[in-house]
């Protein structure tokens, strides 16, 4: 299995089993499954409303040494609405609660957003918390102290664009060790990319394969098909897998952690098996014009009118 190194000399899997849209009824199974199949990294979060089943999928798989706990990488994600520095380390012993874990291998700051405690997800101006208010940086202090006291191994981010990575550098005293963003041909990132290498910063791609199912209202018109592309397909044919594998592929070649999500036994195997699959230079490059910036997760919902974030401040 391919891995990537912390700074420390400790290693994260490259691919991962995501969790996000993956419901209750299937998501401990997919997890079952996917240690099964190999796979040693299971990416969870707070806000997906499943980690108690994926806690007992864990349990369970420990118990019937499936795989054992020190084998396996376990991502969780702190959810906006517990970025007060009193709130950070309750949020994180639900999770592990909910988990069955005594310590997560990451923990994320999912958003550089933060909302106000009843809010879960902003239905108005009201429900967020400006980040004058209630900086990122201030959360994370609260993080670090997570990774001290031994309850998460690391500490990082998600969605965090280059200037705000920037900021918080400025002001942390241990630097985040992963960002976690929507990374695929479509969207490369490739500012970004090179900012978090030059910063020992780790990178791990969601959406890997396009997240085509998104609930209709985070969707936009006339969104491009990842899985449904041309150039993709073609570029299968050739190397002899399937569209995904090409596009997990070309994420574990660039050097990054992809977490696809999957709750099809059969898919969770092929997409598992990306890693034996070699593109070539032509390949990679071909892949690599694909770039339109085109964002499947836009953020447009953390920047609607009267919200004190914007797109700009989330993504430039
Ligand atoms: P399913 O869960 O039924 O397999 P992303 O990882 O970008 O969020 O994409 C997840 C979507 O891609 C889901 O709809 C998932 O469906 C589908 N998917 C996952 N693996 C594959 C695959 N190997 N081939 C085609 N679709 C896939």
């Amino acid at each position: 299995m391919n891995e990537l190194y912390f700074s420390d000399g400790s290693s994260i899997p490259q691919l991962g089993l995501g969790t996000w849209k993956s419901d209750t009824g299937v998501v401990g199974n997919a997890v079952t499954e996917a240690l099964k199949s190999g796979y040693r990294h299971i990416d969870c979060a707070a806000i997906y409303g499943n980690e108690k089943e994926i806690g007992t999928a864990l349990k369970n798989a420990f118990s019937e040494k499936i795989a054992d706990r020190n084998e396996v990488f376990v991502t969780s994600k702190l959810w906006n609405t517990m970025h007060h520095p009193d709130d950070v380390e309750k949020a994180l012993k639900t999770t592990l609660d909910d988990l069955g874990l005594e310590y997560l291998d990451l923990y994320l700051m999912h958003w550089p957003i933060a909302l106000k405690r009843e809010a879960q997800f902003p239905f108005g101006p009201d429900d967020f918390i400006a980040p004058d208010e209630l900086p990122y940086t201030e959360t994370w202090k609260a993080m670090e102290k997570l990774k001290e006291k031994g309850l998460a191994r690391h500490i990082g981010v998600s969605n965090f664009s280059i200037s705000n990575l920037s900021k918080l550098i400025r002001s942390c005293n241990i630097k985040p060790e992963m960002n976690q963003v929507e990374m695929h041909p479509f969207l490369p990132q490739k500012e970004l990319f090179h900012f978090c290498s030059d910063h020992d910063i780790l990178m791990t791609a969601y959406s890997p394969l396009g997240s085509s199912d998104r609930s209709e209202r985070l969707k936009a018109e006339n969104e491009p098909s990842l899985l449904e592309n041309s150039i993709v397909h073609d570029i299968a044919d050739d190397a002899g897998c399937s569209p995904a594998q090409v596009l997990l592929a070309w994420a574990l070649q660039r050097g990054t952690c992809v977490i696809p999500k999957s709750t099809n036994p059969g898919r969770i195997k092929q997409n598992f098996n990306a890693q034996k699959v070699e593109l070539s230079d032509e390949m990679v490059r071909t892949l690599d014009h694909l770039d339109v910036n085109f964002r499947f997760v836009s953020g447009s919902f953390w920047a609607k009118d009267g919200s004190p974030y914007t797109l700009d401040f989330l993504w430039n």
